[in-house]
């Protein structure tokens, strides 16, 4: 292993994994969060599907309003196993085991909270430079997009509307909402700019922020949860990677 002098990082500093991950639940801790431990790959008591996808899964019976959460505001290291994304295993950036940081609001803090610690977590703690951060909103999300450009201060131009930034729910059925992806700019040698975040290579998504408002009944329709809830998610590999100023997990 390199001396730690001279590896190189897109942040404040090279960081480990374990380096990470403990900086993620002691910044959210220091502002409320209670950590949780991550929950079983295979999920208890939830038969919409067969292995834990996300962190917010443990969390479903909580944002339903079905259960009384421990706490209102919440983190984890969750194991996740993923499918869906099958095809692009192997390459850069997908892995079907991986580590997801999150945190959780049931009921208590909303946007503004959750978007403006993310961007202080990214910036202020890891020191990943702003200018290379590229926020997305659902084009529906009003709210996200002012909270965005004029409590963060993003600049227009580097805020994205995706229609797919909508989250959920994981099996036919549960909660869903829009969401907020944050993409970091890997530069020219990743790729062209093209369409942008969402669309290009050069853009890798970091964290994405869901804001869990509704229920989706079997036959797809949707009614607003008892509650407005956050549930956010970011892939511990990818961003170490950034962290190690690597373009790919595996290295
Ligand atoms: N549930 C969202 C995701 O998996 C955020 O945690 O991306």
């Amino acid at each position: 292993m390199q001396p730690a002098t001279e590896r190189r990082s897109h942040g404040h500093r090279w960081m480990s994994g374990s380096e990470v991950r403990r900086a993620f639940i002691e910044f959210f801790e220091e502002r409320g969060h209670k950590e949780i431990a991550s929950s079983s790959l295979v999920p208890h008591n939830d038969p919409t599907v067969l292995l834990t996808t996300a962190g917010m899964q443990q969390m479903t019976p909580y944002f339903l309003g079905l259960e009384t959460p421990p706490a209102v505001r919440m983190a984890s290291v969750q194991k996740c196993f993923r499918t869906v994304d099958i095809d692009e295993v192997g390459d850069e950036s997908h892995c079907t085991f991986f580590f997801m940081l999150g945190n959780f609001s049931v009921g208590d803090y909303f946007k503004s909270d959750s978007l403006r610690w993310s961007w202080e977590f990214l910036t202020e703690v890891l020191g990943l430079p702003a200018e290379r951060l590229y926020p997305t909103v659902h084009p529906s999300d009003e709210d996200a997009y002012r909270i965005w450009k004029d409590e963060i201060g993003v600049p227009e131009e580097r805020i994205g509307k995706l229609s797919d930034n909508w989250w959920g729910p994981v099996g036919p059925t549960g909660p869903n909402g829009p969401d907020s992806e944050i993409y970091f700019d890997l530069g020219p040698e990743a790729g062209e700019f093209g369409e942008g975040p969402g669309e290009s290579t050069r853009f890798l998504e970091i964290w994405n922020n869901v804001f869990m408002e509704f229920f989706q009944a079997p036959d797809g329709s949707r009614t607003p949860l008892p509650k407005q809830n956050v549930d956010t998610g970011m892939g511990l590999e990818r961003l170490t990677a950034m962290l190690q100023g690597v373009s790919s997990i595996y290295d």
